[in-house]
């Protein structure tokens, strides 16, 4: 059985479709799921998809990719800018990891511009709504794919 990808949501994104939709859009966090999970299928790919309020929780579940899953995808949300803790998980999981943000943090107030978790990540991918994921989703699979093919040669 392959390895699933795990997509881990960091706080307030379970507030998706009420919470600010001028910055995150309309789409439930359910919806972006099922967009996600549809996509997956398509390439034949399994996904975890899990949200979080808590740090530890987010931090727990980045171990059990590590032993568990084939790569990373994270939108870590405020803990973005704040979180040493959530960056040694990811350096410790050796997993590929891609980082998005729905909006593009750059263009917001600058709190927002440095992400302490960008030194783990093999990739970001910011500023095209829930498409973000569905983007980091196929730029995963190929990254898998590649370092698949640079441990067989
Ligand atoms: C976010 C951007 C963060 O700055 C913010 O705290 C979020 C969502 C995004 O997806 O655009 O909660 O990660």
């Amino acid at each position: 059985m392959p390895k699933p990808i795990y997509l881990l949501n960091g706080p307030n994104l379970n507030l998706l479709g009420t919470r600010e939709p001028e910055v995150y859009g309309h789409l439930t966090l359910e919806a972006i799921e099922n967009d996600c999970q549809q996509l997956a299928a398509e390439l034949n790919v399994s996904l975890v998809f899990r949200q979080s309020n808590s740090e530890g929780e987010l931090i727990d579940w980045i171990q059990e990719a590590s032993n568990q899953g084939s790569g990373l995808i994270i939108n870590a949300a405020a803990l973005t800018h704040t979180s040493i803790g959530l960056l040694d998980a990811i350096l410790a999981s050796k997993l590929p990891c891609i980082e998005v943000h729905l909006s593009n943090i750059y263009r917001r107030e600058e709190f927002r511009h440095p992400s302490y978790i960008s030194k783990g990540a093999t990739g970001v991918i910011c500023g095209f709504g829930s498409k973000s994921y569905l983007l980091a989703i196929k730029a995963l699979k190929d990254q898998i794919g590649e370092d698949q093919k640079n441990e067989v040669g």
